[in-house]
Order: C-alpha cells, then structure tokens, then sequence
C-alpha cells in the first residue's frame, strides 16, 4: 500500500515532504490521472460524474441490488501532507485487489468514489447529496480557478449537477478509511478508530473596510486601518470561542490585506472565519456572539465588518450498525479499537445523507495533519484497509 501511496505523492509534491495538490490544479488532475489508471488497473470501470468525481464500479452478483460505495479524496490543503484522503483512496484499491485475488464476486456492486475538491468544502459530496448549489460552484477556490471552471477542468459538467445526485436506497452504505489526524490513537496506542460522528463546520468570508491612505503623511489619530480592526477580531474570535464551554474551535485561517504595500495602509481586508462543532446550534451561536463583538469593534475603529456565508458542512452521526460492523472487524483481526469523534470534516458527512455511512479512523503520527510531517505507518495503513475489506463483506451479507 506504501509503494501506491509514494507513488501518488509525487504529484504536487512539495519540499517539505508532503504535497501541495489542491483541488482544481495541474498536481491534482495528474494525481487524478494516476488513480484513474490504477482503477482501470485493478479492473474498475471508471466515470468521472457530472460534479467531476471519479467512481470506479465492481459489478456484484446482483446489480440490482443496493451499491456499497467507499472511497475519500486525493486534493491536499496547500502545503499538506501525503495521507489525508490519500490512505482511504489507496486502502480502498487495496481492497479492490484483495477482492480480486480472493477471486471474490459480492453480492452487491462495489463503488471506489475519490470525491471533487474535498478540501475545497466537500464540494464533490455535496453533488451527490443533492445540496451542491449554484452559488457554491461561483466560490473562488485556492487553485485561483472558481469551483465551477474547476468541476469542468477535471471532466465533470456544471450545468448537469443534479445528475451527479445519490437518491436514498441507491447506496447499501459509504464507508472512508482515513487518518485520525488528532493523536488520541497514537497516544494511546490503539489501531482503529471507529467513528461515532463528524463536526459541522461554517466558513464566511469577513470583509473589513476602512481607507487606504498614504502610510507617511496619515497621522496616526486620523486613520480607518482594515488590517488593525482585523487584528482585533482575530484576538476576539478566539477570546470568544475560549470562553464558551465545551470543544468548538474557531479559526480565522486567512487573511488578505489590500492594496498590500509597505507604504499604504490596509484599506481593505478579506479574512476567513471557520467555526466548527458537533452541534450546529453551538455553532451559530458562537457566532452571533462574534458578530456582536465586530459590531462594537467596527464603531469604535470607524471600520465597517460584515460577513458572508461562504459555506456549511453539517455534522453528522454514523450509522450505529456500521459502527459496530466495523468494531467487530477489528476485533476478529486482532486489532485494538476505540469509538471516537471526528474534529476534522469528511466527505462521509454528507454521503450520511443518503446512506448508512461509517469511517474507519487509522492513527496519525503525534497528531500531526495538514502539514508536511503527516505521517501514518505502512502498517497502520494496512490495518485500515483489511479492517475496511472486511467490514465490506461483513456489509455485502448485512441483512438491511
Ligand atoms: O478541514 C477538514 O477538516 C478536512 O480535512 N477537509
Ligand atoms: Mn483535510
Ligand atoms: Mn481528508
């Protein structure tokens, strides 16, 4: 699994050592190209759909039954590592392979799906769950290519979106091996995470206006400095998100500053506001709480702030008897498992959508993720995957 695993690092491959292969870039489509070969390799018949995912079919003995699809993404975070989606796309050949020399026909057909632009906000998810909207594909993706010009560049086909939708019953359940990318299994040692639900997140986009002015002749007293009321509500984000009780986490992970030159004060800022939680209540009301703090900072600055939804992932739970599928697997291979949540976003809460779904959590070196040190051992990794082979077959015989 190791060797496929180098072998798709190479596309985008950065010197830190991880990659950088976002969604919608040269890296990504060559990284995509490379997966697709392998899927016809190992005998999948490939399709890209319509929001540009590519889905590689097994045939069952029976295609009229229900599909069990299961796969993750390859498009990396800029400067991000070489296991996150990468394992759950390679486990999931794997066991492609191991089906094959098994010589196994299962009952039902078999789906690899490696989703669009994940990193992006589970953009080729969201397609299949039908709530992929119109204004999402005019977003501005990190690839500098807007998500509908990216959705086209890998093959999918915008104006056909809805084809691209999963209707309930059409899945027997979507499963995604991937790294924890928090260090609960590393720590305590344990193989396998079986996960029991996912965050919500919520990206705006926070637009700070104030005047660019000449940053030698403006006094001091006498300016409107985007980037000084943006440095403030950062520091406000995370008092506030500090101060309510419990595990949300809030982020303001970028920032622009206009016209961006030493010798001109910040006009105009763009930054980004990320809140995530298990509860989409918590969610929103952390962030009434952030609106009402920038509305005082905006009049004491003379800095107007306003937000716009850039988009939301809603939190998801497992489906209980995948969850335990998957537990009993790891146990009849002798490896050690643990129920746990997931603070990271993945493609399976919106595939929990229209089908019973589960995820497979293998441990993450120190915690490490998003970052070039990522690591996950070939030996973790080939737990992962025979424990997602199995849960396969145990779900292929699953009376549901
Ligand atoms: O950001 C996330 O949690 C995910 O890795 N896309
Ligand atoms: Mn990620
Ligand atoms: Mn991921």
């Amino acid at each position: 699994m190791e060797k496929r695993i180098l072998e798709l690092g190479e596309f985008g491959k950065n010197p830190q050592g991880g990659v950088s292969r976002v969604a919608f870039t040269d890296a990504d489509k060559q990284g995509r190209d490379y997966i697709i070969q392998t899927m016809r390799k190992v005998g999948l018949i490939v399709r890209i759909d319509a929001a540009g995912n590519i889905i590689g079919s097994r045939a069952g003995k029976n295609n009229s039954k229900p599909i069990i699809a299961f796969g993750s993404h390859i498009d990396s975070v800029p400067m991000g590592g070489n296991y996150d989606g990468d394992v759950g796309v390679i486990g999931a050949l794997e066991c492609i392979d191991l089906l094959n020399e098994a010589g196994v026909i299962t009952e039902h057909p078999l789906e690899v799906i490696v989703f669009t632009d994940e990193e992006g906000g589970l953009t080729g998810s969201k397609a299949i769950n039908g709530t992929l909207q119109d204004r999402d594909m005019e977003v501005m993706s990190n690839s500098g290519k807007s998500i509908r010009e990216g959705i086209i560049y890998l093959g999918g086909d915008p104006a056909k979106i809805k084809e691209a939708e999963r209707k309930k019953g059409a899945l027997k359940a979507f499963l995604e091996l991937h790294i924890e990318q928090g260090a609960i299994l590393h720590t305590k040692k344990i193989d396998i995470g079986v996960v029991e639900g996912i965050v919500g997140i919520e990206w705006w986009d926070v637009t700070f206006e104030g005047f660019a002015n000449h940053a030698g002749t403006t006094p001091m007293n006498a300016r409107k400095d985007a980037l000084l009321t943006a440095s403030r509500f950062v520091m406000k984000v995370n008092e506030i998100v500090r101060a309510n009780p419990g595990n949300q986490v809030g982020t303001v992970g970028r920032i622009r500053a206009e016209p961006g030159a030493p010798n001109v004060i910040p006009g105009k800022v763009v930054a980004s506001l990320e809140i995530r939680d298990m509860s989409r209540e918590k969610i929103l009301s952390i962030f009434k709480q952030i609106e009402l703090a920038a509305k005082e900072l905006a009049e004491e600055t003379s800095v107007s702030i306003s937000f716009s939804s850039l988009h939301s992932n809603i939190p998801a739970i497992t489906d209980k008897r995948v969850q335990d599928i998957i537990a009993s697997s790891a146990k009849t291979l002798g490896l050690s498992s643990q129920y746990m949540p997931s603070g990271a976003g993945h493609d399976s809460q919106d595939m929990a959508v229209v089908a019973p779904t589960g995820m497979i959590f293998v441990p993450s070196k120190d915690g490490i993720s998003h970052a070039p040190a990522e690591f996950t051992s070939p030996q973790d990794m080939a737990n992962g995957a025979t424990v997602l082979f199995h849960t396969i077959l145990a779900i292929d015989k699953a009376k549901w």
